[in-house]
């Protein structure tokens, strides 16, 4: 089993990086295999150009096709971010618009998390806007024993931190159970729900 920590902030061994490290630790005490992806600032974001729906690629052929390529070999998914102004840094948002576009379902089922590093505030509302991706997308949301955030401005101020620390290790520790539960009911003979043909609704009536 394997989980794929993507950090999305600009600082490669920053704030954000040094949560996913202790997410990871979580992971491992679980023996649960993780890598992390480090995403380059550079990150842009969705053309609405829809090649994704024909080709199943997004047509900017950059860390998102590389990331859709390797899709099968990860088990489960973390999504980690710095707050900006009270939501996730733009390159994240704009990596996992293009991800989750181009991937077609292809996490469903595949559990997830969000986590977020802020100096002082707008963690909750940066958690709520990265969770959207992942209960549009049959993707059960791990949880934690508190909502995924840790405070500081730097690493060294993030590690004192001890109780966002803390829900990091839980966090991890959780993933690795949800896992090994999704792997033994795969075992048992418990298989995903059979999907209904999908109603579209889009409040525009003709009538
Ligand atoms: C453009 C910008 C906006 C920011 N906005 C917020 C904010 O709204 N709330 C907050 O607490 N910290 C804010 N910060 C501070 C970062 O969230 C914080 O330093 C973060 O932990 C950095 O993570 P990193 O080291 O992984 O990049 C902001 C930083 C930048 C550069």
């Amino acid at each position: 089993m394997k989980v794929l920590l993507v950090n999305g902030s600009p600082h490669k061994n920053g704030c954000t990086y040094t949560a996913l490290c202790e997410v990871a630790k979580g992971l491992e005490s679980e023996g649960v295999e993780h890598e992390i992806l480090h995403l380059d600032n550079d990150t842009p974001g969705c053309n609405a150009c829809r090649f994704c729906k024909k080709k199943g690629k997004c047509s900017i052929d950059d860390v998102v096709n590389d990331a859709l390529e390797r899709l099968d070999e990860f088990d489960g998914f973390v999504f980690g971010s710095p707050v900006y102004y009270a939501g996730p840094a733009g390159q994240l948002t704009s990596f996992m618009d293009r991800l989750f576009f181009a991937s077609a379902g292809r996490m469903a089922y595949k559990p997830a998390a969000a986590v977020v590093s802020c100096r002082r505030g707008g963690s909750t509302a940066s958690l709520d806007r990265l969770n959207k991706y992942f209960t549009i997308s049959n993707m059960p949301v791990v949880p934690s024993q508190y909502w995924n955030q840790v405070h500081g401005n730097t690493p060294e101020e993030v590690v004192k931190d001890l109780e966002g620390m803390q829900i990091m290790r839980t966090l991890g520790r959780n993933m690795g159970w949800m896992l090994k539960c999704i792997e033994a009911g795969k075992k048992a003979g418990v298989s995903v729900p059979v999907p209904e043909e999908h109603a579209w609704t889009n409040f525009i009536r003709s009538d």
